[in-house]
């Protein structure tokens, strides 16, 4: 199900008055939406975690490619654009909760591991606290090793991504527009969490 008129007029509005929170002026397009797919199997039942999830293009992405038997939990702050993600997406678990909550959310649910860690948060922009707190449960919960972010710039982070992961590779989307992608990480740096490699503003 696509994104209402509606749906992308509110979507544009918080976009100019939240922003960076936002950081996208429209919702992802079906080609970024599966470019964050890479990972997920539809061969084998697979736990796939999505943060971020906005109005939910990406969720939808993932329920229309994952195994019948796979689990989607996807989590989002905004409560509107978490109602509008949920009603579109019945079929995977939308939460209602912060990135920094992983741990509980996947503790409530009695999940100790997850296959595809996906990341749609505004990482440049979050408190540095936020994303130390994401990519310590993406290390300590993520069996597949890749941590898969998604940006509306394309290879602008690149160096802030290398400065956390040894390996990055990104795959550029230009069918959505503006041309944006997707960052698959691996090999956390030992020093990772020092001030300086970890993204985000200063706490
Ligand atoms: C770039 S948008 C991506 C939305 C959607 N996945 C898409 O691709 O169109 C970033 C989303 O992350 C949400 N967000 C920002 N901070 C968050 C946090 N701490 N925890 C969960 N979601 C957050 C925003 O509300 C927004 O919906």
């Amino acid at each position: 199900m696509k994104p209402t008129f509606g749906n992308r007029l509110k979507w544009a509005s918080k976009f100019f008055t939240h922003g960076r929170k936002i950081a996208s002026l429209t919702p992802s397009s079906r080609w970024l939406s599966g470019a964050m797919c890479r990972d997920v199997d539809p061969t084998q039942p697979q736990v796939i975690l999505e943060l971020g999830a906005g109005m939910g293009p990406v969720t939808s992405a993932v329920l229309e490619r994952m195994h019948p038997e796979s689990t989607l939990i996807a989590v989002e702050l905004d409560p509107e654009l978490h109602a509008v993600a949920r009603h579109r997406c019945p079929g995977a678990d939308v939460v209602l909760g912060s990135a920094v909550e992983i741990d509980e959310i996947l503790d409530q649910r009695s999940v100790d591991q997850v296959d595809c860690f996906l990341s749609c948060l505004p990482t440049p922009s979050l408190p540095q606290k936020v994303n130390q707190c994401v990519i310590d449960a993406w290390r300590r919960r993520c069996t597949s090793g890749v941590f898969t972010q998604i940006t509306q710039i394309p290879w602008y982070y690149w160096s802030m991504y290398s400065r956390v992961f040894h390996h990055v590779e990104f795959k550029l989307v230009t069918l959505n527009a503006p041309p944006a992608g997707v960052y698959h990480c691996r090999d956390l740096r030992d020093d990772y969490a020092t001030l300086e490699r970890l993204p985000g503003k200063p706490n």
